[in-house]
């Protein structure tokens, strides 16, 4: 059964990817869509992407201020319903091994992909507890299985499923569905940016670094690389994070995409040392990656032979 109410949806994160497909899709449906970006040019180019209904809003999900101003911008443009649904989509990758990761890199990671969200929900929930709104969490498969490098943005994608299923029972007597967004691989630019991201850290490590996790290193990027180009596109997403605003009763859960439902299922099923050697495999690191470098730092034989 479908809600009756076309009613209006803010997205963060929405200047591409799948964030600019919710916008798209949600303007074509007839929502209007108040988009998150960062910049005007970013709001300029989805405008015109789109049908003339779409409100860019600029706000960093990490900077309170502008999301306040984004809220006082909205409140007056709604309608009696108020806010039909928040979409929590914003979100950047860190990788890198934690033995060396940057302390401030990892802030960052957590500081976008969940204390932004947070921010972002707190500020606009006054506008959903009006309509008996929903709020619509961008999660991953990674935030079931975890992986070497992958332990930043495992660990904000693991959070927001914990932080998921807290709003939803907190905000159970007010009637406003939380649901988590399980989504496998898609082609989008995140792919580009998180390679580009861990290049620039890689060139900072220590020669150390270099030594002991190159193998993983080099073999995490290459199956990105490929996983990237089999990805799903973003308007199948797009269709599924739409779902989960029209359906009478919305899911606690919806995994899109058959990577995304075989890892998850894997996940559960498998014992923890199995799936551990799974995800080694998967990624295509090999059996002995780490071995070479541990010996030759353990005996401070660090060479680049
Ligand atoms: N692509 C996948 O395979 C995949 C799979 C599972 C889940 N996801 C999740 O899907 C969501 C969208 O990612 P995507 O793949 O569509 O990547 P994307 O194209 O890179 O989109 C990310 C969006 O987040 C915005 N953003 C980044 N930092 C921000 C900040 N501090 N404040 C506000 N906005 C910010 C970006 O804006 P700027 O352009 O201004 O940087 C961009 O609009 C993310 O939460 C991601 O973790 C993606």
């Amino acid at each position: 059964m479908k809600r009756s109410i076309k009613g209006s949806i803010a997205i963060s994160g929405a200047s591409s990817g799948i964030g600019e497909a919710c916008a798209i899709y949600l303007d074509q449906l007839g929502y209007q869509v108040f988009a998150g970006v960062r910049n005007k040019v970013d709001g300029e180019t989805l405008k015109r992407k789109t049908l003339d209904r779409v409100i860019p809003i600029i706000f960093d999900v990490t900077d309170r201020m502008s999301i306040e101003m984004a809220v006082e911008t909205i409140q007056p443009l709604l309608n009696v319903h108020g806010l039909t649904g928040l979409i929590n989509n914003a979100g950047i990758v860190t990788t890198g091994p934690l033995e060396f990761l940057p302390i401030d890199e990892l802030r960052k990671q957590l500081e976008v992909n969940v204390l932004g969200q947070i921010s972002v929900t707190q500020a606009f929930l006054p506008l959903l507890r009006k309509s008996e709104g929903r709020i619509i969490n961008i999660g991953s498969d990674y935030g079931r299985v975890s992986g070497p490098l992958l332990g930043p943005y495992c660990a904000s994608k693991f959070a927001m499923e914990a932080l998921t299923d807290a709003l939803r029972m907190e905000l159970k007597p007010w009637a406003i569905d939380v649901s988590i967004i399980e989504i496998g691989t898609v082609r989008t630019p995140i792919w580009n940016k998180s390679i580009d991201q861990v290049n620039k850290i890689w060139e900072k490590f220590p020669e150390q670094a270099k030594q002991l996790y190159s193998p993983i290193f080099e073999a995490v990027k290459e199956t990105a690389g490929k996983l990237e180009k089999n990805g799903l596109s973003t308007d199948a997403v797009a269709k599924v994070i739409a779902r989960a605003i029209i359906e009478e009763k919305p899911k606690n859960r919806y995994i899109v995409g058959l990577d995304a439902k075989t890892n998850i299922l894997l996940s559960k099923i498998l014992p923890s040392k199995v799936l551990d050697r799974l995800v080694m495999w998967y990624l295509g690191i090999p059996k002995n990656a780490s071995i070479t470098g541990e010996q030759s730092y353990i005996t401070g034989q660090i060479s680049n032979d």
